[in-house]
Order: structure tokens, then C-alpha cells, then sequence
């Protein structure tokens, strides 16, 4: 199964596990508090799903949003949102296609870049592409988990192909290729209660790892079952599991041009 069409047929899934995870809260309260933003109008973010994080954004900081989108069950609820937070008139455009087709017609001070960017792997070409959507000062922030959060151990056996970019690995091949970066990581906490029951799965962690495996619970085999419990369980601290993110950060007013 190819990554976009992944997406396509799991729509629901994903949105259980993202409300799941408390993303809108959590990713909002980084993108602000680690002032990735600061001095920044519009930001374009591709891959934006429905959207949540960049509406939050222009609702409460009256930033302007743009947003690349191909699948049209996401890009319609994104839709939905701005109307519902009523922020119209900061969304400067939304196109519903992939990243390799748009045409970019302007430049952005901040691109974003939130779980998408498993859908273009090691691509120089498009990163690149990514990079000229900055304006002059702006930044790139590309998000994507970390090795050993629980989900990159899933999607290591995932039936789906393209899910398992880790930040390290695009970090270390972005630094080899001359793209030079900062790097942080964003704290994706939830309450380990959330996804384990003793020594079981609950329902949210069997969603969590039949939707990164790309096979439905009850197809899994037991093998594939106890090697969903052992990743979520190894990202467990205490009472709370990390959901840890690494964030590339491609400054353009810090970090020389390698282009
Ligand atoms: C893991 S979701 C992340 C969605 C959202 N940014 C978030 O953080 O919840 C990945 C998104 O990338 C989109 N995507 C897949 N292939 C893409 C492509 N070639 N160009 C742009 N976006 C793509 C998917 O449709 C999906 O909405």
C-alpha cells in the first residue's frame, strides 16, 4: 500500500488517534512556546490533513494560513474547520493536490511540514522545493517522530510503505547532503492509561497499532500483536508514554544556503 492511498483509506483512524494523542494541543502549544513563529504572517504547510494545528493558529494568533492537501476527505474537513473557527479571511489559499504537483506563487515566512514528510522520503529535489517556499528570513520546520517513539517502532512493520522516516534519519541525510539544521524534539506526552491495560492493549492502542501497521486488529497475528504491545510499551515513563518528535528546523536567516 502506497502512503497516500494509506491515508485515503484510513481517514477515521487517523483522526481517533491524533485526538487521541492530544496533537492539536500539544503541537500548538510548541510551534508557539518554541518560537518557531515569532515574527512570522503566513505560514504554507504541506501534508496539513484536516488542518486542526494551522486553524488554531490563525484563530488565536491571527497568522495567515496556506495549505497543501491531496486527500480530499481531509481537505474538505479542513475546509470545514475554517469556516466552523470562522478565519475565512486568513487562509490565503489551500490546494488540494501534492506537494510535487503545486506550483508555489509566493513565498512563506514559516513551511511546515507535520507527519508529511514520510511522504517524501530522502528526495533532495524536494526538499529543495520546500526550502525555496521560505521567503528570505523564513524557516522550514519539518516534524517527524523520533526512532524510539513507540510509533516508529510500529511503523517499522507496517504492511504500508513510506511510514517509517524517522527525524534522525532525514536529520543525518539532510546534514550530509549540506542542508544544515537545528534540531529539537516536541514532547507528545499522553497518560499511559490511554493505550495500556495491565499487559494489554486498550482500545485506543489497538487503534494506534492496527492503523501504523496498516493491518486491522483482528488480522493480526499474535506475533504482530505482542510486538505492538512491546513498542508502545517501551515509550512508557512512569504513568505517561512520549510520543517524542524530532523537529528539523532550516532557518534561512541562521543557517548559509547550500543550494
Ligand atoms: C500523518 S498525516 C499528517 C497530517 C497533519 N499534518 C497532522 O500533523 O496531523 C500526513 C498527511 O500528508 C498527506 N500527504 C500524503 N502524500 C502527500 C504528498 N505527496 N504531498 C502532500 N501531502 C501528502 C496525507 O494526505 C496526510 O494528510
Amino acid at each position: 500500500m502506497e502512503y497516500s492511498e494509506y491515508f485515503q483509506r484510513f481517514p477515521d483512524a487517523y483522526a481517533r488517534i491524533v485526538a487521541g494523542l492530544d496533537r492539536v494541543n500539544t503541537l500548538y502549544a510548541y510551534l508557539i512556546d518554541s518560537g518557531v513563529l515569532d515574527g512570522a504572517d503566513s505560514i504554507l504547510s504541506i501534508g496539513a490533513g484536516s488542518g486542526e494545528v494551522e486553524v488554531r493558529i490563525a484563530e488565536r494568533t491571527g497568522r495567515q494560513i496556506a495549505v497543501i492537501e491531496p486527500s480530499q476527505s481531509y481537505f474538505d474537513q479542513f475546509l470545514e474547520n475554517v469556516k466552523a473557527a470562522g478565519v475565512q479571511e486568513l487562509l490565503l489559499e489551500a490546494h488540494r493536490t501534492s506537494f510535487e504537483d503545486f506550483q508555489p506563487r509566493r513565498q512563506y515566512d514559516v513551511v511546515l511540514s507535520l507527519f508529511s514528510w514520510f511522504a517524501f522520503e530522502l528526495d533532495r529535489e524536494l526538499l529543495l522545493k520546500a526550502l525555496a517556499c521560505r521567503d528570505a528570513e523564513g524557516k522550514l520546520l519539518i516534524c517527524l517522530p523520533t526512532a524510539d517513539c513507540p510509533a516508529s517502532k510500529i511503523s517499522a512493520i507496517s504492511r504500508s510503505s513510506g511510514i517509517n522516516l524517522t527525524s534522525e534519519q532525514l536529520s543525518a541525510w539532510a546534514r550530509n547532503e549540506g542542508f544544515d539544521h537545528d534540531y529539537d524534539v516536541y514532547h507528545g506526552v499522553v497518560p499511559a492509561e490511554l493505550y495500556l491495560y495491565g499487559d494489554e492493549l486498550t482500545e485506543q492502542g489497538r487503534d494506534l497499532a492496527s492503523f501504523l501497521a496498516a493491518t486491522p486488529w483482528e488480522e493480526m497475528s499474535d506475533e504482530l500483536r505482542q510486538m505492538s504491545l512491546a513498542a508502545i510499551q517501551s515509550g512508557k515513563s512512569g504513568d505517561q508514554i512520549d510520543h517524542a518528535s524530532g523537529c528539523l528546523i532550516f532557518d534561512a536567516g541562521k543557517h548559509a544556503a547550500s543550494e
